[in-house]
């Protein structure tokens, strides 16, 4: 059901963990499943990720998204990290089952959530970033569980 990648990254999460003093932290989470998933960004002042860590409470295609989804985001510029959609995050583990979807849409909006504390905290606008969601299931009432 899962790909090699998906069990790799639940089973050896990368950058878990959280940063003291973040540039910024978002957490985001599915009212409807329960999960939760807050993101850490340690962001420079030419606006490069340094680092980025996770904590996850949630299900297994959770862990391994957000997991992936720090990989793809170290090292980037912002705007790099804003398009690290959660399609990016399933295809770069080799896709997830239908069901688990949302699971990788927390990933997104948990790293858009950091970049929108981010920008408030320091007081500018990041191009094409719309305030995150704080509770996704609200865009997948069609799905089925
Ligand atoms: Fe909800 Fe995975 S089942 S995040």
């Amino acid at each position: 059901m899962y790909s090699e990648k998906v069990m790799d990254h639940f089973k050896n999460p990368r950058n878990m963990g959280e940063i003291e003093n973040a540039s910024g932290v978002g957490t985001v989470g599915n009212a409807k499943c329960g999960d939760i998933m807050r993101m850490f960004l340690d962001i420079d002042d030419n606006g490069i990720i340094q680092d980025v860590k996770f904590k996850t409470f949630g299900c297994g295609a959770a862990v391994a998204t957000s997991s992936m989804a720090t990989e793809l985001v170290k090292g980037k510029t912002i705007q790099e990290a804003l398009e690290v959609t959660n399609k990016a995050v399933m295809e770069a583990l080799d896709g997830l089952p239908p069901v688990k979807v949302h699971c990788s849409l927390l990933a997104e909006e948990a790293i858009h959530a950091a970049l929108w504390d981010y920008a408030e905290k320091n007081g500018i606008k990041i191009d094409g970033l719309e305030k995150p969601k704080s509770d996704i299931s609200e865009e997948e009432e069609d799905e089925e569980y």
